[in-house]
Formats: C-alpha cells, sequence, structure tokens
C-alpha cells in the first residue's frame, strides 16, 4: 500500500488561477499558474468580477493539465485543498466550490486553506530542515505582517501594516511613476539599471516610516505620498527614464532599508522569546521575490547569526503549489474541514492579535 499523501492545492483569490499536486516528501509533481495579467492591465490592478469570470473559464482546464501532469488520477488523492479566503470573494468561491465539487465526487476530505497560510508555510517545502517555530516576514500585494509560525494553524502577528501593504505601496507608486502594472516587479526591473544608487537616494530623499521606533509595526501610505510629490515637481508631460530609473532606485532601498529596520526588532524579540541555536527568518509572498529586499535581509541575518530563507522566485507570488503543501502539513495533523466550511474573505492567521488602528488595516 502507498502511504505517500497526494494532495490537489487549488488557488483563485486574487488574479491568478493555479492547480497544483504536491506530496508530503515536498515532491511538487505538477504546478501550474495562469496570470491574468493581460485581462486586468488596461484598468492598471485587479477587477474583482473579472477576476471572478476569468476563473470560472480557465480552472477547470488547469486542474484537468495538472492532474495529467501528475500522471495520477482522482482516486490516488490523498485530499484536495482550496484557498478559502482572504482575498476577493468572488474568486474565492470559484476555487473553493470547485474543490468541493471534486472532494466530494470522489470521496475525498476537504481542505479549507488560508492563502496567507500558504506564503507563510511555503518555506518547508522547499527545505525540509526549516522547524517550527520560525520568524516570517510575510510582504505580498494584501498583507505585510511579521509573524512567529509555530505550526499549521498556530501563529502570533508581532507587526502589520498600519494602512497599505508593502506590494500595495509598490503597485500604487509604480502607477505614480506611470510604470506598468504590477507595479512590484517593473520597478525592480528599471531600478537595476541605476548605477548608482547612493546618488539616487540623495537625489529622491524619502521618509522611511517608523524606522528606529519600537515594535514590528510599518505604514507605507507616507512613502506613497512621498513619490507622489517627487513626481509632481518633475517637469510635467517630460518625465524622463533617468528620472524614473532613479527614484524607483531610491523608493527600492528605502523599501529593504524599512523592511530591514522591523525585522531587526522582530529579530531581538524572536531571540529573547525562543532560545534555538540558529533561528531563522523566512520571507515569503509576493515582494519577496524582491532581489534587493532578499540581498539586505540576508545581511542582516549575518549580523545576527541566524540563518535567512527565501522561496524560489517562482513559489513567491501566487500559486497552488503552496496551497497543496499547507493542506499536506494540516492533513498530517488530521485537520481537514467539512463540505459545509464557509469562504473567508477576512481570515486573519492570529485572530488574537489585538487590532491596529489605520486607514487601511488589512486582517
Ligand atoms: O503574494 P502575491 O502574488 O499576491 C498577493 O497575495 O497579494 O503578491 C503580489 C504582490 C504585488 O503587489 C506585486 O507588485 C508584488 O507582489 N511583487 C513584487 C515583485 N514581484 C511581485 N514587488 C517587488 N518586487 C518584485 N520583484
Ligand atoms: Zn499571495
Amino acid at each position: 500500500m502507498n502511504d505517500t499523501i497526494h494532495i490537489l492545492g487549488i488557488e483563485t483569490s486574487c488574479d491568478e488561477t493555479a492547480a497544483a499536486i504536491v506530496n508530503d516528501k515536498g515532491d511538487i509533481l505538477s504546478n501550474l499558474v495562469l496570470s491574468q495579467l493581460d485581462e486586468h492591465r488596461a484598468f492598471g490592478g485587479v477587477v474583482p468580477e473579472i477576476a471572478a469570470r476569468a476563473h470560472i473559464d480557465h480552472l477547470h482546464t488547469l486542474i484537468k493539465a495538472a492532474m495529467d501532469d501528475s500522471g495520477l488520477d482522482f482516486a490516488a488523492l490523498s485530499g484536495v485543498a482550496a484557498t478559502s479566503g482572504p482575498g476577493l470573494i468572488g474568486g474565492v468561491m470559484v476555487g473553493m466550490v470547485a474543490g468541493k465539487a471534486i472532494a466530494a465526487a470522489h470521496d475525498l476530505p476537504f481542505l479549507g486553506i488560508n492563502h496567507l497560510e500558504g506564503h507563510a508555510l511555503t518555506p518547508r517545502l522547499t527545505d525540509p530542515e526549516i522547524a517550527f517555530p520560525y520568524l516570517l516576514l510575510l510582504i505580498s500585494g494584501g498583507h505585510t505582517q511579521i509573524l512567529v509560525v509555530e505550526g499549521p494553524g498556530r501563529y502570533k502577528r508581532w507587526g502589520t501594516t498600519l494602512d497599505d501593504a508593502a506590494g500595495e505601496c509598490f503597485d500604487k507608486s509604480a502607477k505614480i511613476m506611470g510604470l506598468p502594472y504590477p507595479g512590484g516587479p517593473n520597478i525592480q526591473a528599471i531600478a537595476s539599471e541605476c548605477s548608482d544608487p547612493k546618488a539616487a537616494n540623495k537625489r529622491f530623499a524619502l521618509p522611511k516610516p517608523l524606522k528606529g521606533r519600537d515594535g514590528c509595526d510599518f505604514s507605507f501610505s507616507g512613502l506613497k505620498t512621498a513619490i507622489r510629490n517627487h513626481v509632481e515637481k518633475l517637469p510635467a508631460g517630460d518625465l524622463k527614464r533617468e528620472d524614473i530609473r532613479d527614484l524607483a532606485c531610491a523608493f527600492q532601498n528605502t523599501m529593504a532599508e524599512v523592511l530591514k529596520d522591523r525585522c531587526n526588532n522582530a529579530i531581538t524579540q524572536f531571540k529573547s522569546h525562543y532560545s534555538q541555536e540558529r533561528p531563522v527568518l523566512v520571507v515569503s509572498g509576493g515582494v519577496a521575490a524582491n532581489t534587493a529586499i532578499r540581498a539586505t535581509l540576508e545581511t542582516l541575518c549575518e549580523g545576527h547569526d541566524m540563518r535567512f530563507y527565501a522561496p524560489p522566485l517562482g513559489l513567491c507570488q501566487d500559486n497552488a503549489a503552496m496551497i497543496a503543501w499547507a493542506g499536506v502539513e494540516r492533513f498530517r495533523l488530521g485537520l481537514v474541514d467539512g463540505l459545509d466550511f464557509q469562504a473567508r474573505p477576512r481570515w486573519p492567521l492570529d485572530p488574537g492579535a489585538p487590532p491596529r488602528h489605520g486607514a487601511g488595516v488589512k486582517a
């Protein structure tokens, strides 16, 4: 008898339609992601209704292709895991209902996965040596948090954003600079053309919100406003590529510095709470694909004699392998759900964390 756990993962919470099959050895048997970038580009951001309809159009084909790629049939699966929140509710419903239908038709357990838990547990998919508890910087389009990951379903949130998320700040600032959607990768691309980052920082002074303050919270709306002010001061209608390059470079450096400062506090706090020989700081979520941010955090960890880990680039942005893997972790613990599991547009990883007061605080 084959005791290997195989989980089908489905992800539809934003603008990526994704299906994957992963086993409990950490093998990714298939991992397909269909981006809806083209559908949303004209609007400069994700349009929820368009996203939900596109998931409906493509999800069944993608699931079939993922099954074919894996060489398994549905009967060989141990369970079906689908993102059930947080996210755009129309899209979440599409993936969750598809997952439940497959589970019901093949008499398989269903697992309703918190999308953030997918990002949080990804490092253990690619590196089995990463043990609980570890420190996590979760930086995505909708969330920016520092958490202690104690196990599946067991999180302590030490910091969160008081306003915009880091990815949101990347995307909005890029839009102000006239760069195309999605902003994060485009800021990184143009910033990489800057040969003198120090001069760029000097030319465009930017605020570093909360830097030097206690705690692990974040604030990014002032940074975005400063970008707007700089752009408005540049000659209208004549935004030169060199200007945008330098501004993008200064922005990215500032982001990295602020994230470093907040993580520095978190590391000190982690070391005083947990005695581990060589603790691990993990960065995950879409913004974790940023190479400048990764490099800055790696240097920070070296200074603290900590291990730094970032998942492979393809697993930082939304994908279904991370949902399938969260399914594996939960399945192993018997944490399966019924077909009456409800979608949750807001779903904090640490429901007990004290609320933060700010304009755009996300769960
Ligand atoms: O995790 P993710 O794919 O979706 C959410 O759950 O939000 O994150 C998407 C975010 C977007 O804001 C995108 O601009 C940002 O990740 N992002 C980046 C980079 N690649 C993606 N931000 C900075 N640098 C990048 N290279
Ligand atoms: Zn995500």
